[in-house]
């Protein structure tokens, strides 16, 4: 049997601390209710002492979703944890998620703490977390950059305190999905606790290797992974939510693992998250980008026509897009042409097609796109 891998969704938290991303409490629950109906598992609604603004947003996710686990982020002290258990109250299933850094980086120049006193910070913050909802999760922040051996001792004992599922973040994007993978195996085998909790991807897109780490990081083990719609978040974002589901499921012969998402709504989330975040998806963007399942050039056009699959490995049917599109360019052949013609209501001897085709290749050589207007009017034109 297949793996589940948990899908915990970031969207209203990290992804709305990308720069120029504002989401009202409305705004919030819509989204929120869009992702329970895809079948994520747990919903991060927000960082509840951050502002009454947060606190409400996540108080109300946690009062008005069901069916889903509603998780608030908190730091490793007792305010934050106070106020997030408070505004989960409501929920079915409350999860808080807390932690502080572990990278000698963050120690020093963030946190300015020793490993001891972050360790027994991190242990502290477990156990209280622990008194107000059975579900904590520890977040090991930047964990990309930390000593291993000094990553196993806080795993070891934030399990030992009571935590359901560590986070292990790359939270600079600095690792390599081979470092990243053997980060996650490497705990796995080393902890000698590591059976308790499940194992949790958290990674960022800075080098552009989120959704790679993120799988590695299945790989190696990990049973969770964090993610946003559209890959949205702190600088160059989070993995995208999207990417690694469509991911999974591709490549299942590699992974052996199932996530519960209807991947036939990731389009529909994905154009809500876009519309409400005021964040553009950009055409090229694997999985979900207007051009994901558009073909221009005559080669692949010959191929998708005859075979979806020569050059399609994911059918749009399967994220909710409607089909494979041919756009015609000066690149375009014979049979794309022939074929969008077809599709507007047209055909012709091959005489007249010829002459068609020839007119086609003069204007689209003047346009970027030759649409089904055109083409219209190239008929109407061409005796
Ligand atoms: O990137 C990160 O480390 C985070 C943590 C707060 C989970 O977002
Ligand atoms: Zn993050």
């Amino acid at each position: 049997m297949a793996d589940r891998v948990y899908v915990f969704d970031t969207t209203l938290r990290d992804g709305e601390q990308s720069p120029g991303v504002h989401l009202d409490v409305e705004a919030k629950l819509e989204i929120g209710r869009a992702l329970v109906d895809l079948g994520v598992d747990v919903i991060e609604a927000g960082f509840p002492i951050s502002s009454p603004g947060d606190f409400e947003s996540v108080n109300s996710l946690a009062k008005g979703l069901k069916g889903v686990t509603v998780c608030g982020l908190t730091r490793a002290k007792q305010a934050d944890i106070e106020c997030a258990a408070e505004a989960l109250k409501p929920a079915e299933r409350p999860r808080i998620h807390t932690g502080l850094g572990v990278s000698d980086n963050h120690l020093q120049h963030k946190l300015r703490m020793t490993r001891e006193q972050a360790l027994e910070a991190g242990v502290k913050a477990v156990r209280l977390a622990r008194n107000f909802v059975p579900d904590v999760e520890y977040f090991m922040e930047d964990s990309g950059r930390a000593d291993r051996a000094y990553v196993y001792q806080v795993v070891e004992a934030v399990i030992e305190a009571g935590a359901t599922v560590v986070n292990v973040p790359d939270t600079t994007g600095y690792t390599y999905p081979t470092e990243y993978g053997s980060l996650i195996q490497g705990i796995i085998e080393n902890v000698p606790n590591s059976h308790k909790a499940i194992f949790s991807c958290h990674c960022h897109n800075d080098l552009g290797m989120a959704t790679a780490n993120t799988l590695a990081g299945v790989l190696g083990g990990a049973r969770q992974v964090e993610v946003t719609v559209n890959g949205i978040g702190e600088r160059a974002g989070n993995t995208s939510l999207e990417e690694v589901v469509v991911a999974l499921k591709i490549r299942h012969d590699l992974f052996g693992c199932d996530t519960g998402i209807d991947t036939h709504k990731l389009l529909s989330v994905s154009r809500l998250v876009s519309k409400l975040t005021g964040m553009v998806v950009q055409r090229n963007k694997a999985v979900v980008g207007a051009n994901a399942y558009a073909h221009s050039s005559g080669i692949h056009q010959d191929g998708v026509l005859k075979e979806r699959t020569t050059y399609e490995i994911i059918d749009p049917h399967m994220v909710g897009a409607e089909k494979s599109e041919i756009i015609l360019t000066a690149r375009s052949g014979r049979h794309g042409v022939k074929h969008r013609l077809n599709e507007i209501g047209f055909s012709f001897t091959d005489d007249r097609f010829e002459k068609i085709y020839e007119q086609f290749l003069h204007i689209a050589d003047q346009k970027d796109e030759v649409t089904a207007e055109d083409l219209r009017r190239l008929v109407e034109t061409v005796k």
